[in-house]
């Protein structure tokens, strides 16, 4: 097969590494991609939704997979499927239970999914009233897309209605925070859930843990995520079956009802509070970074899954996971997430350790190739060491010693991913 990944991270760089290994694959391209995936495929600088279908005509691509959300949200999709061409990825209208939150929370109280206490309002005077109502912290969200930081917990009833305020009069987030939601503040363990669905049938992928704040202990300002690790021991069966029982079925069938058949990935962000998985949001893409460990844990080829779901055959799908753990540390440029920093070369020492040598890589994301073929760090998420074990410890111990390898100016990361597990 020929398959074209859209986008240009960690993310994009991993879904490139599992499709690498495969059989089946005989070339893969990249649009943007980054520094490094040029050296997993062919790297195209053509953004242009239409242009894109017309080179997939052209070279005979038989799948494409669309990592981010903006393209998805975008109708990328829609495009690529009126002219007949295989990808994997919501809808623009399927792809609005990321693009809008109250979409989504509207979306979830119509069909019985267990969310947060909510309401969606465009009314200061409403968005008071409720906050009112409410114990803090209390939970105030733009609604439209907003690079994940549309997102207030707020610690008083002042704060919250400051930041209801800022969003209402367009201060805060421009268009993106004309109508708000806001909601009760749920107090317990995240998780992020993985579904591959087809519309109809899905895989669940092995459960994840994202480490979105800067520093360690969960401290400092949301990033796009500093670590993750899968699978988490957080998760039990009784949560998966609930997860499919209460969250993942009803979903797909909502979706299919309302006439939005859901293809892609169904992101799943869990609260779970006293043993109960509580949804707080969805995105329609993995996420990054826990896409990173989840793709090498993928032992089944990883074109079919993608295709197979592109293409409505999910169904009898057998797909099989290593029985191991992955832990991914992000290693950040300087002043992330701040600004954005000088570009520093990237320099990765020999790995002396079989053992290290075996079970460990790195997934690049903000990085550029300089004319003097050396590798940059020139994105605030720079890469992602990856560590494989057969327990936790193990896979974090060689994700830890990959770091140790590699240098830049300025560079910073936390230094206790997957402290929850252990
Ligand atoms: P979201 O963009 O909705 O995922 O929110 C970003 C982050 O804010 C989540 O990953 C949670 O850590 C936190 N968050 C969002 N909603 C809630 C809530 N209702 N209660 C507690 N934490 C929340
Ligand atoms: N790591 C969380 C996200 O991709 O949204």
């Amino acid at each position: 097969m020929k398959i074209l990944v859209i986008g240009a991270g960690g993310r994009e760089y991993s879904i490139g590494m599992a499709l690498k290994k495969d059989d089946n694959v005989e070339k893969l391209y990249f649009a943007p991609g980054n520094g490094a995936t040029d050296e997993l495929g062919e790297n195209l600088t053509i953004s242009d939704f239409n242009e894109l279908a017309d080179f997939c005509e052209e070279n005979s691509i038989d799948l494409t997979i669309v990592g981010p959300e903006a393209p998805l949200v975008d109708g990328i999709v829609d495009l690529f499927e009126s002219r007949g061409l295989t990808i994997f990825g919501p809808t623009a209208s399927a792809a609005q239970l990321e693009g809008s939150k109250i979409f989504m929370k509207n979306f979830l109280a119509r069909h019985n999914v267990p969310t947060a206490k909510y309401i969606e309002t465009n009314s200061i005077e409403e968005a008071y009233k409720f906050i009112n109502s409410l114990e803090a912290p209390i939970v105030v969200k733009a609604d439209g897309l907003c690079g994940g930081k549309g997102v207030i917990i707020a610690q008083s009833h002042d704060e919250a209605k400051k930041a209801a305020g800022d969003m209402l009069s367009g201060n805060s987030f421009g268009d993106a925070g004309t109508s708000i939601v806001v909601e009760e503040f749920l107090d317990g363990y995240e998780l992020s859930v993985f579904a591959i669905c087809d519309g109809e049938d899905y895989v669940v992928l092995p459960a994840a843990q994202d480490h979105k704040r800067l520093l360690n202990n969960d401290e400092g300002p949301n990033t796009g995520g500093m670590g993750a690790y899968a699978p988490t021991p957080l998760v039990n069966d009784d949560i998966y079956r609930k997860l499919e029982d209460k969250v993942i079925n009803p979903t797909l069938k909502g979706m299919k009802e309302e006439g939005n058949p859901f293809k892609g990935v169904l992101f799943i962000g869990v609260m779970v509070v006293d043993g109960e998985p509580i949804i707080l949001e969805y995105n329609v893409r993995f996420g990054d970074p826990e896409c990173e460990e989840l793709m090498p844990l993928l032992k089944s080829p990883a074109s079919e899954l993608f295709y197979k779901a592109s293409t409505g055959n999910l169904k009898d799908i057998e797909i099989e996971f290593y029985d191991k753990y992955a832990v991914g540390v992000v290693m950040a440029s300087r002043d992330y997430p701040y600004k954005s920093s000088e570009p520093a070369e990237i320099i990765i020492d020999d790995i002396v350790h079989d053992d290290v040598q075996e079970n460990s890589h790195i997934s690049f994301a903000g990085v550029s190739r300089g004319d003097d073929g050396k590798l940059y760090a020139t994105g605030g998420r720079v890469l992602v060491c990856v560590g494989l074990g057969d327990s936790i410890a193990e896979a974090q111990s060689r994700a830890y010693m990959l770091v140790g390898q590699v240098h830049f100016a300025g560079k910073h990361c936390r230094t206790d991913i997957a402290y929850q597990a252990l």
